[in-house]
């Protein structure tokens, strides 16, 4: 099949690469010349692990193609909309420009039977708004397919997903969209992965749904671990304990300082704003307390870094372990871990932050804060030691050789990654989130 792929950001970058692996002819459009030189040679522009060896393979086969000119859309049956739906500045809503732009400049380039589809997150509504601007520009229809990946494993979940989505028109068009559809995920539905065919409005709440409620999850045991602060419970073991309960399950019961990320946030955030045009905005209200509760635990990293100092960070050396909003990303956006680095400059600190993917992105958004590539630096004569990503090399951080470069052995575990018995043995004082 020949397959177009708009907006080569984390989605659309991972999706084009693996359709191609998946045999299919794929041209990436994106509007970045500089982002769409770099995949032209097979060089992902961020990291994903995984994508470098997808891409440079599909790049070789002749199969994957990249374009600024959306022009190049036109010949390839199946258009899929990857392009970008941030947090509106100075409002909750998510901002459509850029799939608006996508799908007017798109329109010219479509062939009678063509089918675009939407992967990006939108608020409910805009599939069927967008699936009329199509029908009156060309002889194209609309489906929604909304895409579950998490960055970090993007590759794997984009060619094995746990289940497909397919939102479709009613009658012949949506059989024709499930028809191509179909084609495109042959190898996904040969082994068995549930699909799901619905509405353009179910499908688009699929997405949201599904985030709401994974942000809910982290945030409720987030609210947990702050009444365990004040009880003295162990919020860890807390989770353990309700997670064998096969009902609530152990996974994204991980208390710490909170979720990040170009999605959670902005989703629920866009989420709420849509609800509250629908006049159902009480439906969801209560997100609004997932995002206050996931925000007070950066201000709890910040509150306890503080007090471990003696009430003030000022002059103090803080190495702030980990950047990116979770590990195996380089990904800053709305990222916990910088978010608190930044907070602790603003008090006065002398932050020195270490990464291992992200630090020329957080570098751009935050030249005040100084980094450094090596960990044994970053901790040398540290008064106290913050961790904010959990990435394998600071879970599995030695105690003694650590101990052996700070000056003060005070860690803060924003994300209850160390095992804080073998710290303590090492002569640390060790700070929890939500444990003792
Ligand atoms: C998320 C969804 O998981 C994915 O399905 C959707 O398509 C996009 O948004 P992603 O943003 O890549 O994916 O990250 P995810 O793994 O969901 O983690 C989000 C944030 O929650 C991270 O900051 C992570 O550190 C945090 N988190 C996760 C916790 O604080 N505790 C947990 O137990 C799990």
């Amino acid at each position: 099949m020949r397959i177009s792929v708009i907006g080569c950001g984390y989605l659309g970058a991972v999706h084009a690469s693996a359709m191609a692996e998946l045999g299919h002819d794929v041209v990436g459009i994106d509007v970045d010349a500089a982002k769409i030189a770099q995949l032209a040679i097979g060089k992902p522009p961020f990291f994903e692990p995984g994508l470098p060896e997808v891409l440079r393979k599909a790049v070789n086969s002749g199969r994957l193609h990249f374009s600024t000119d959306i022009a190049d859309a036109a010949g390839s049956q199946v258009h899929f909309i990857a392009v970008g739906t941030p947090q509106k500045p100075g409002s909750y809503s998510a901002d459509l420009r850029y799939v608006d732009a996508s799908i007017e400049s798109l329109i010219p380039h479509l062939a009678d039977g063509d089918l675009v589809v939407g992967k990006s997150t939108v608020p409910v509504g805009t599939a069927a708004r967008l699936a009329e601007l199509i029908a009156a520009g060309s002889g194209a229809s609309l489906a929604w397919n909304p895409e579950f990946l998490r960055e970090g494993f993007a590759v794997q979940d984009t060619i094995s997903p746990d289940r497909l989505v397919y939102g479709v028109a009613p009658g012949a068009p949506g059989e024709h969209a499930v028809k191509l559809l179909n084609e495109i995920y042959a190898t996904a539905l040969a082994a068995d992965t549930p699909l799901v065919i619905t509405d353009y409005a179910t499908a688009e709440l699929v997405k949201v749904a599904a985030n709401a409620f994974l942000a809910t999850k982290i945030s409720f045991i987030n609210a947990m671990a702050e009444i365990a602060e004040v009880t003295g419970a162990d919020v860890t073991q807390l989770a353990d304990a309700i997670g064998y309960d096969g009902r609530i399950g152990r996974r994204f019961l991980g208390a710490g300082v909170g979720f990040g990320g170009g999605c959670l946030p902005k989703d629920i955030r866009a989420f709420t704003a849509r609800a509250e045009e629908l006049g159902r905005g009480e439906s969801v209200a209560f997100l609004k307390e997932i995002d206050k509760i996931n925000l007070r635990r950066r201000q709890r990293v910040v509150d306890l870094t503080t007090k471990a100092l003696g009430n003030t960070v000022y002059n103090a050396k803080v190495a702030v372990l980990g950047l990116s909003f979770k590990p195996h990303s380089d990904d800053v956006r709305d990222s916990p871990a910088l978010d608190v680095a930044v907070q602790l400059r603003g008090l006065g600190a002398e932050v020195v932050a270490t990464d291992p993917e992200a630090i020329a992105n957080s570098r751009a958004r935050h030249p005040q804060l100084q980094y450094e590539e090596s960990l044994e630096n970053t901790l040398r004569g540290a008064d106290a030691v913050v961790l904010v990503t959990e990435w394998p090399e600071f879970r599995h951080l030695d105690p003694v050789w650590a101990g052996s470069l700070v000056k003060t052995k005070t860690v803060i575990d924003g994300r209850n990654a160390l095992d804080a018995a073998v710290w303590r043995a090492a002569g640390w004082t060790y700070h929890g989130l939500g444990r003792p």
